[in-house]
Protein backbone atom coordinates (compact mmCIF):
# COMPACT_ATOMS: atom_id res chain seq x y z
CA UNK A 1 0.00 0.00 0.00
CA UNK A 2 1.45 3.09 -0.43
CA UNK A 3 -0.03 6.36 1.17
CA UNK A 4 2.98 8.67 0.72
CA UNK A 5 1.13 10.43 -1.96
CA UNK A 6 -1.17 11.93 0.82
CA UNK A 7 2.01 13.54 2.38
CA UNK A 8 3.44 14.96 -0.59
CA UNK A 9 0.09 16.74 -1.41
CA UNK A 10 -0.10 18.10 1.93
CA UNK A 11 3.38 19.74 1.34
CA UNK A 12 2.25 20.78 -1.68
CA UNK A 13 -0.37 22.32 -0.24
CA UNK A 14 1.89 24.20 2.84
CA UNK A 15 3.93 25.63 0.04
CA UNK A 16 1.08 27.65 -0.79
CA UNK A 17 -0.86 27.55 2.16
CA UNK A 18 1.40 27.96 5.12
CA UNK A 19 0.41 30.46 7.46
CA UNK A 20 3.19 33.29 7.94
CA UNK A 21 4.29 33.44 11.31
CA UNK A 22 7.81 35.02 12.72
CA UNK A 23 9.39 31.60 13.55
CA UNK A 24 8.98 30.29 10.03
CA UNK A 25 11.75 32.62 8.75
CA UNK A 26 14.61 30.74 10.99
CA UNK A 27 16.12 27.54 11.50
CA UNK A 28 17.66 28.83 14.98
CA UNK A 29 16.71 25.57 17.27
CA UNK A 30 16.50 27.86 20.15
CA UNK A 31 13.94 29.97 18.67
CA UNK A 32 12.35 26.86 17.39
CA UNK A 33 12.01 25.19 20.57
CA UNK A 34 10.86 28.53 22.22
CA UNK A 35 7.90 28.35 19.57
CA UNK A 36 6.93 24.80 20.20
CA UNK A 37 7.03 25.45 24.24
CA UNK A 38 4.34 28.52 23.96
CA UNK A 39 2.23 27.49 20.41
CA UNK A 40 1.80 23.95 21.96
CA UNK A 41 -0.55 24.99 24.37
CA UNK A 42 -1.17 28.74 23.16
CA UNK A 43 -2.87 29.90 20.35
CA UNK A 44 -1.31 31.77 17.84
CA UNK A 45 -2.95 35.03 17.98
CA UNK A 46 -2.89 35.37 21.53
CA UNK A 47 0.78 34.22 22.25
CA UNK A 48 2.16 35.76 19.49
CA UNK A 49 3.24 39.08 20.65
CA UNK A 50 4.67 36.91 24.11
CA UNK A 51 7.02 35.45 21.86
CA UNK A 52 7.98 37.79 20.36
CA UNK A 53 8.93 39.79 23.61
CA UNK A 54 10.57 36.90 25.06
CA UNK A 55 13.20 36.22 22.05
CA UNK A 56 13.29 39.93 21.64
CA UNK A 57 15.02 40.10 25.19
CA UNK A 58 16.18 36.20 25.24
CA UNK A 59 17.32 35.81 21.82
CA UNK A 60 19.95 33.28 22.57
CA UNK A 61 20.28 30.41 24.88
CA UNK A 62 22.92 31.86 26.67
CA UNK A 63 20.89 35.13 27.33
CA UNK A 64 17.94 33.03 28.53
CA UNK A 65 20.44 30.80 31.22
CA UNK A 66 21.77 33.69 32.39
CA UNK A 67 18.81 35.72 33.20
CA UNK A 68 16.60 35.34 36.98
CA UNK A 69 14.13 33.62 37.21
CA UNK A 70 11.95 36.33 37.85
CA UNK A 71 12.67 38.19 34.96
CA UNK A 72 11.72 35.11 32.73
CA UNK A 73 8.49 34.44 34.47
CA UNK A 74 7.34 38.10 34.24
CA UNK A 75 7.76 37.71 30.49
CA UNK A 76 5.76 34.67 30.42
CA UNK A 77 3.17 36.54 32.68
CA UNK A 78 -0.40 35.86 31.12
CA UNK A 79 0.39 32.74 28.92
CA UNK A 80 -0.52 30.60 32.08
CA UNK A 81 1.42 27.26 32.46
CA UNK A 82 4.08 28.77 34.31
CA UNK A 83 5.73 25.40 34.35
CA UNK A 84 6.96 26.08 31.00
CA UNK A 85 8.85 29.14 31.70
CA UNK A 86 10.99 27.58 34.36
CA UNK A 87 11.30 24.63 32.82
CA UNK A 88 12.97 26.62 29.09
CA UNK A 89 15.01 29.03 32.06
CA UNK A 90 16.26 25.42 33.78
CA UNK A 91 16.99 23.88 30.10
CA UNK A 92 18.56 27.01 28.90
CA UNK A 93 21.09 26.06 31.64
CA UNK A 94 21.44 22.21 30.99
CA UNK A 95 22.32 23.55 26.94
CA UNK A 96 25.15 25.87 28.47
CA UNK A 97 26.36 23.16 31.23
CA UNK A 98 25.84 19.79 29.40
CA UNK A 99 26.52 20.89 25.39
CA UNK A 100 29.35 23.71 25.89
CA UNK A 101 25.64 26.33 25.36
CA UNK A 102 24.98 24.57 21.97
CA UNK A 103 21.81 23.38 20.84
CA UNK A 104 21.87 19.52 20.80
CA UNK A 105 21.24 18.43 17.33
CA UNK A 106 19.91 14.41 18.14
CA UNK A 107 15.93 13.73 18.76
CA UNK A 108 17.34 12.18 21.88
CA UNK A 109 19.23 14.36 23.12
CA UNK A 110 16.79 17.04 22.72
CA UNK A 111 14.21 15.04 24.60
CA UNK A 112 16.67 15.28 27.81
CA UNK A 113 16.27 19.12 28.06
CA UNK A 114 13.48 20.18 31.01
CA UNK A 115 10.09 20.08 29.89
CA UNK A 116 10.53 18.72 26.35
CA UNK A 117 8.58 15.75 25.12
CA UNK A 118 8.36 13.65 22.40
CA UNK A 119 6.50 16.47 20.34
CA UNK A 120 8.74 19.52 21.05
CA UNK A 121 11.82 17.45 20.47
CA UNK A 122 10.67 15.95 16.94
CA UNK A 123 9.29 19.42 16.20
CA UNK A 124 12.85 21.03 16.82
CA UNK A 125 14.57 18.37 15.60
CA UNK A 126 12.49 18.08 12.09
CA UNK A 127 12.53 21.63 11.49
CA UNK A 128 16.08 22.49 12.45
CA UNK A 129 17.80 19.48 11.50
CA UNK A 130 16.02 17.47 9.45
CA UNK A 131 15.48 14.65 11.56
CA UNK A 132 12.78 12.09 10.34
CA UNK A 133 10.30 12.29 13.26
CA UNK A 134 7.01 13.12 13.34
CA UNK A 135 5.77 15.62 15.63
CA UNK A 136 2.55 14.12 16.78
CA UNK A 137 0.18 16.00 18.84
CA UNK A 138 -4.06 16.41 18.54
CA UNK A 139 -3.86 17.92 15.22
CA UNK A 140 -2.01 14.17 13.92
CA UNK A 141 -4.67 12.41 16.16
CA UNK A 142 -7.70 14.29 14.31
CA UNK A 143 -6.38 14.69 10.58
CA UNK A 144 -5.12 11.08 10.61
CA UNK A 145 -7.81 9.28 12.26
CA UNK A 146 -9.86 11.23 9.62
CA UNK A 147 -7.97 10.35 6.30
CA UNK A 148 -8.11 6.71 7.43
CA UNK A 149 -11.62 6.56 9.14
CA UNK A 150 -9.92 4.97 11.78
CA UNK A 151 -11.61 4.48 15.40
CA UNK A 152 -8.42 4.06 17.19
CA UNK A 153 -9.17 5.54 21.01
CA UNK A 154 -7.10 9.05 20.83
CA UNK A 155 -7.48 8.54 25.02
CA UNK A 156 -5.70 4.97 25.35
CA UNK A 157 -2.36 5.48 26.66
CA UNK A 158 -1.13 3.55 22.99
CA UNK A 159 -2.32 6.52 20.71
CA UNK A 160 0.32 8.21 20.60
CA UNK A 161 2.66 5.20 19.15
CA UNK A 162 -0.42 4.06 17.30
CA UNK A 163 -0.89 7.72 15.42
CA UNK A 164 3.40 7.89 15.07
CA UNK A 165 3.38 4.34 13.01
CA UNK A 166 0.44 5.96 10.92
CA UNK A 167 2.18 9.08 10.39
CA UNK A 168 5.65 7.50 9.03
CA UNK A 169 3.13 5.75 6.64
CA UNK A 170 2.62 9.52 4.62
CA UNK A 171 5.94 10.96 5.85
CA UNK A 172 7.39 12.74 2.97
CA UNK A 173 11.16 13.82 2.51
CA UNK A 174 10.90 17.12 4.21
CA UNK A 175 9.11 16.59 7.83
CA UNK A 176 9.90 19.57 9.10
CA UNK A 177 7.11 21.03 6.75
CA UNK A 178 5.57 18.24 6.85
CA UNK A 179 4.90 18.66 10.62
CA UNK A 180 4.05 22.39 9.97
CA UNK A 181 2.08 21.35 7.53
CA UNK A 182 0.00 19.26 9.59
CA UNK A 183 -0.30 21.98 12.08
CA UNK A 184 -1.74 24.42 9.98
CA UNK A 185 -4.25 21.93 8.20
CA UNK A 186 -5.61 21.32 11.70
CA UNK A 187 -6.31 24.41 12.72
CA UNK A 188 -7.29 25.68 9.33
CA UNK A 189 -8.88 22.93 7.69
CA UNK A 190 -9.39 20.18 9.56
CA UNK A 191 -10.65 21.66 12.46
CA UNK A 192 -12.36 19.59 15.35
CA UNK A 193 -15.56 21.26 14.60
CA UNK A 194 -17.13 22.40 11.48
CA UNK A 195 -13.78 21.45 9.09
CA UNK A 196 -13.76 22.50 6.22
CA UNK A 197 -13.75 19.35 4.10
CA UNK A 198 -14.47 21.26 0.57
CA UNK A 199 -11.08 23.12 1.21
CA UNK A 200 -9.20 20.53 2.17
CA UNK A 201 -5.76 19.46 0.10
CA UNK A 202 -6.37 15.80 1.14
CA UNK A 203 -10.15 15.29 0.89
CA UNK A 204 -9.85 12.95 -2.32
CA UNK A 205 -7.71 10.90 0.13
CA UNK A 206 -9.87 11.27 3.19
CA UNK A 207 -12.24 7.88 3.63
CA UNK A 208 -14.00 9.60 6.56
CA UNK A 209 -14.62 12.62 3.93
CA UNK A 210 -15.89 9.89 1.53
CA UNK A 211 -18.05 8.07 3.74
CA UNK A 212 -19.67 11.13 5.24
CA UNK A 213 -18.47 10.47 8.50
CA UNK A 214 -16.03 13.26 9.22
CA UNK A 215 -17.84 14.46 12.19
CA UNK A 216 -17.39 10.67 13.91
CA UNK A 217 -13.20 10.79 14.47
CA UNK A 218 -11.24 10.80 16.21
CA UNK A 219 -13.05 8.47 18.39
CA UNK A 220 -12.41 9.87 22.58
CA UNK A 221 -14.19 7.60 25.02
CA UNK A 222 -12.68 9.24 28.28
CA UNK A 223 -12.38 12.94 29.12
N1 LIG B 1 1.98 25.38 16.88
C1 LIG B 1 3.06 24.93 17.52
N2 LIG B 1 4.13 24.96 16.73
C2 LIG B 1 3.73 25.44 15.55
C3 LIG B 1 4.36 25.68 14.32
N3 LIG B 1 5.67 25.43 14.16
N4 LIG B 1 3.62 26.14 13.32
C4 LIG B 1 2.31 26.37 13.52
N5 LIG B 1 1.66 26.18 14.62
C5 LIG B 1 2.35 25.72 15.65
Amino acid sequence: SDFRHIGNKLLNWYKTNARDLPFRQTKDPYKIWICEIVFQQTRIAQGLGHYNNFVQRFPDVKTLAEAEENEVLLYWKGLGYYSRAINVHKAAQQIMNDYNGVFPHEYDEILKLKGVGKYTAAAVSSICFNGKIPAVDGNFYRVLSRIFADDFDISSSKAFNYFSELAHLILPENVGDFNQAMMDLGSEICKPKNPLCRECPLNEDCLAFSLNKVSEFPVKTKK
